[in-house]
């Protein structure tokens, strides 16, 4: 299995500190914020990785991950030309692939059900086909891609839901997927803020009767808003202590 973090956008939300330097590279607490997803696909058992960073600060990564040997992964980086959606900067890692089964996980999304993670890993890389989505309660769902699921089944996928409905669960940014993901992605247009959404990846799955999930209990975050990153930074600083 091969792993990939998508680093690409443009953190907007997190200007002016994103004014000169890309968001994945900010801190979380005592670490650039993309060493958490390193080390979740490390942790899972994930050697190959490859990044995929926004054109404006992609020689900032290859300076900080280097071979990735000081993290026993071998590093392989992307540039996305423009903010065109997690999809689309997924697409750039179809030769990387090379139709192995994948994990991606997004480049400001921190979680620490590390062994949890590992665990659905083997399983996916085992025996499992299709995609594996992880799933999380929260308070804010407005804020996320959510999985509507009815009788221990997910029936809808929305991005950004308008109203929200307490059988909703939100996606976190990470995902398993066979090699399907590259036709897939091929097959969704962009939507109303011109983005490739992967929710709508993971609805063509849901079609097909091959999306299944997991619901994660420890932490998670994204780290994209101030007050995100501030979670973050707070659950890192503990866990130090
Ligand atoms: O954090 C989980 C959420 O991430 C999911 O629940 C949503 O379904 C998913 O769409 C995404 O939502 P956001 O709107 O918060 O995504 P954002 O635009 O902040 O991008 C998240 C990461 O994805 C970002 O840190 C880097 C990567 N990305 C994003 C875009 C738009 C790229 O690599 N390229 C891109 O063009």
């Amino acid at each position: 299995m091969k792993g990939i973090i998508l680093a690409g956008g443009n953190g907007t939300r997190l200007l002016p500190c994103t004014k000169v330097t890309n968001k994945h590279l900010l801190p979380v607490y005592d670490k650039p914020m993309i060493y958490y997803p390193l080390n979740v696909l490390i942790g899972a058992g994930i050697k190959d990785v490859m990044i995929v960073s926004g054109k404006g600060h992609a020689g900032h990564f290859l300076e900080l991950l280097r071979s990735g040997e000081e993290f026993g992964a071998r590093i392989s980086y992307g540039v996305q030309e423009e903010a065109g959606g997690i999809a689309q900067a997924l697409s750039l890692c179809e030769d990387f692939a090379d139709n192995d089964k994948i994990m991606v996980i997004l480049g400001d999304n921190i979680f620490s059900d590390i062994k949890v993670i590992k665990k659905a890993v083997q399983d996916f890389e085992e025996k499992d086909k299709g995609a594996t989505i992880f799933l999380k309660k929260v308070p804010d769902l407005k804020r996320f891609g959510v999985a509507e699921v009815k009788n221990g089944k997910i029936i809808d996928m929305i991005e950004k839901p308008k109203k929200v409905k307490p059988n909703f669960l939100a996606q976190t940014g990470l995902y398993l997927y066979d090699n399907q993901v590259w036709g897939f992605i091929k097959m969704v247009s962009p939507s109303w803020r011109k983005e490739l959404e992967i929710t709508d990846v993971n609805n063509l799955y849901l079609k097909t009767r091959t999306l299944s999930y997991r619901i994660l209990k420890g932490f998670w975050s994204d780290a994209g808003t101030f007050d995100s990153l501030l979670r973050s930074s707070a659950w890192a600083a503990k866990q130090k202590k």
